[in-house]
């Protein structure tokens, strides 16, 4: 199946979702720190801009507009494979007591329901060990390793 449970919406994100958890449902997966509003809505802008590039997309209870998982395609666009495009799925979230429920699952069928829209010929993200499981449900395959340059 691949319907959501009654009571809940997926839909891009908006400017006003600073007010509706999305940081904080991303401080399940990593560091945040403290964002101002103007901050957020500086970045939001600026994605905003280049809306063929930044998808973020966010499902939410309904009933109280709280954001309960999260997640981003960004669009690479490559000279090879004959000007290929490639998407990046980056920073699934999903709020720690609403996990196991398939919202990661949604965000990532979404996402990859885009990826494929604009054209992309792979969709590729980093995990950890213990993710890989979850990706592997979603329909993803390992390949090669993840290096990291920390500045
Ligand atoms: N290992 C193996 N299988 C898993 C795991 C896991 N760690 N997590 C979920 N699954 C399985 C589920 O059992 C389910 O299987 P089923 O369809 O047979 O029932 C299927 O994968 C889908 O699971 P969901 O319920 O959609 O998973 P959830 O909503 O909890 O989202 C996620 C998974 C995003 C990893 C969530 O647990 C989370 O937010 N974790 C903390 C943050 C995090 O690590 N995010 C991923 C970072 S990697 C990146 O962003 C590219």
């Amino acid at each position: 199946s691949s319907s959501l449970p009654e009571g809940y919406l997926l839909r891009p994100l908006h400017a006003t979702d600073y007010h509706h958890g999305f940081l904080d449902v991303l401080r399940v997966l990593t560091t945040v720190g403290d964002i101002s509003e103007s901050a957020w809505t500086e970045r939001y802008i600026w994605m905003s801009t280049r809306n063929d590039e930044y998808f973020v997309v966010v499902i939410e209870e309904v009933s109280s507009r709280k954001i309960v998982a999260v997640g981003s395609l960004i669009v690479e666009k490559k000279f090879l494979r004959n000007l290929g495009v490639v998407g990046h799925i980056e920073d699934i979230s999903v709020a720690k007591e609403m996990q196991g429920k398939q919202f990661g699952q949604r965000v990532i069928q979404a996402l990859d329901y885009i990826a494929e829209k604009v054209g992309c010929y792979k969709a590729i993200l980093d995990c950890s060990e213990k993710n890989e499981g979850f990706y592997v449900k979603c329909g993803y395959t390992r390949a090669g390793v993840q290096m990291a340059h920390y500045y």
